[in-house]
């Protein structure tokens, strides 16, 4: 193998979201669901590239957690197993889970506008004197700010950052009287917001042709309940033995008040989720033990930068379940409409037994329910570690990292994927369509084709090829020249570095099989 050409890379860009969303719109990674009819707020659709990267994503989660051997902190081999449970579900579980009684988000009306907003996600800007005009936006929303900045200086006729003036509360904790002169962020008169309300997120169904309250279900708003209803069936039909988890990848479904952010806050999405059922005085060491690894694993899969963080939370933060637990953390991703802040990408709770618990309650089995513990001869319902992450926020944080600006590129912008992760592994093309160059090319193709998604092109310029491979992300660009057809040999490219290596045909196949792995 010898080197050919090293060009230098080019300096680091800023990235814009905007810019982001239409390189996935033109190559096809997401699209708006049903945009011929004007697309439907909350829903996306992933397309050939996003369909490829995020089953990559998914495959990646499901082969190392429950295909390959992970060691854990007691030194053994961690036990998981995998579901694909159902996305409707006897709507009892939901009451037993808290989702029917508790799963709300406040939301506010704006009566002129008829927008509707989270109400925690809403801010005022203005003064705390009585009767000032207050100017209501979403928090991190700039162009919202700005023009509550603007609407308060003509107001005040004074500069809104003026600290008498520039005050910015949460929309929750302001008065009935505060809110009668706060302006909405689409609106033209002051007093239009309503009061903050409670909105259960679960979608509801019917079953069957009859639709009444008998017949009313839910579409699962997690996966987590569709693993702790089946614990007892697991634990019945395989060899488990606590400490050991059961994993589950599949869609979730929830009528966020506010999509928004592309496919960060969606109304339906897909979640990786694992129950890890354990000791409940081992929760400490179980714990700490999957938060570190989880955040190890977002890094492996492409995700190294200072972008990544992990969270813990405060106790004020930790959900009903988790308050008396070993803790809950948070992997969080600097997106660029989150930035300079970050976005959860996955949430590592101790959720103690409360789930198994409430499901032995309300199913009318109780004590009954309790786990064997056949070494210790002991009965008691297991604690767990819930590692629960977003396929579609961990595809949309793999995309946001790749996006490479590059000015000095055909392209100006190269898509920097992890191989492992990469929709397309190799590009392959003859650099002429004459000479026997397209035969060889098309026969290593069919070759490489046979393990990894590889793609073929003999369409334009060699430069326009490669552009349409970095725009796609794709890691390394195979051409058969004419040095190359007599002497066995092709030159291969690399994505970040453009750098080529020249390797011989037939070791090519262990070549990719190496780096892609
Ligand atoms: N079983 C626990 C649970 O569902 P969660 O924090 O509500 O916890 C877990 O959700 C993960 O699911 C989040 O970290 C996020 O990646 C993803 N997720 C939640 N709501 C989402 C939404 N509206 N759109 C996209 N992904 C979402």
């Amino acid at each position: 193998m010898s080197e050919v050409t090293t060009p230098s890379p080019s300096p680091a860009a800023p990235k814009k979201m905007d810019d982001i969303v239409a390189l996935c719109r033109r190559r096809g990674f997401i699209f708006q669901s049903s945009e011929i009819y004007g697309g439907i707020n909350g829903f996306w659709d992933y397309g050939p590239l996003g369909a490829s990267l995020k089953r990559n994503l998914k495959n990646a989660w499901w082969n190392d957690v429950v295909e390959r051997e992970l060691i854990g902190p007691d030194g053994n081999p961690v036990d998981i197993v995998g579901v694909d449970c159902t996305i409707i579900m006897n709507p009892k579980t939901w009451v037993a889970s808290g989702h029917v009684g508790g799963f709300n988000d406040p939301m506010v009306d704006c009566k002129e506008s008829k927008s509707r907003y989270r109400a925690d996600h809403v801010v005022v800007l203005g003064s705390t004197a009585p009767g000032a005009r207050l100017y209501a936006f979403i928090e991190n929303d700039e162009e919202q700010r700005a023009a509550a900045v603007k609407g308060l200086t003509r107001y005040e006729k004074r500069d809104a950052l003026d600290p008498a003036v520039h005050v910015v509360r949460p929309f929750m904790s302001i008065s009935a009287e505060e809110r009668a002169r706060t302006m909405g962020p689409h609106a033209k008169e002051a007093g239009t917001l309503t009061e903050p309300r409670q909105f259960n997120l679960m979608f509801e169904t019917h079953c069957g042709a009859i639709r009444d309250e008998n017949s009313l279900a839910y579409l699962r708003p997690e996966t987590a309940q569709g693993i702790f209803a089946n614990f007892w069936n697991v634990c019945d039909s395989t060899r488990v033995r606590v400490p050991f988890g059961i994993a589950q990848i599949g869609k979730a479904f929830r009528n966020e008040v506010t999509p928004r952010n592309f496919t960060f806050r969606s109304r339906e999405f897909e979640q990786m989720e694992i129950e890890f059922f354990i000791r409940p005085e081992t929760a400490n060491e179980w714990y700490r033990w999957w938060r570190d690894w989880r955040f190890s694993w977002w890094q492996q899969i492409g995700l190294a930068g200072e972008n990544l963080i992990l969270r813990e939370h405060d106790r004020d933060e930790l959900a009903h379940y988790a308050k008396e637990g070993a803790g809950t953390s948070d992997i969080e991703y600097r997106f660029p409409f989150t930035a300079p802040g970050f976005g959860e990408l996955e949430g590592i709770a101790h959720r103690a037994d409360f789930d198994l618990k409430a499901h032995a309650t309300h199913c009318g089995k109780g004590d009954k329910m309790r786990y064997f513990d056949q070494e210790k001869n002991e009965r008691y319902f297991p604690h767990v570690i819930e590692p629960s992450a977003g396929a579609d926020r961990g595809t949309l944080a793999l995309l946001c990292e790749a996006y490479t600006p590059d000015p000095s590129r055909a392209s100006g912008v190269y898509m920097n994927f992890a191989p492992r992760m990469a929709p397309v592994k190799a590009g392959v093309f003859p650099l002429v369509n004459k000479d026997g160059l397209p035969e060889i090319a098309e026969r290593l193709y069919r070759d490489l084709r046979r393990k990894h998604n590889v793609e073929f092109d003999e369409k334009q310029s060699i430069g326009k090829r490669y552009a349409r491979m970095d725009e796609a992300g794709t890691p390394f660009c195979i051409t058969i020249d004419h040095d190359g057809a007599s002497s066995g040999t092709a030159t291969i490219r690399h994505r970040n570095t453009q750098a080529q290596d020249r390797v011989a045909l037939d070791q090519i196949p262990a070549w990719i099989d190496e780096r892609v792995g």
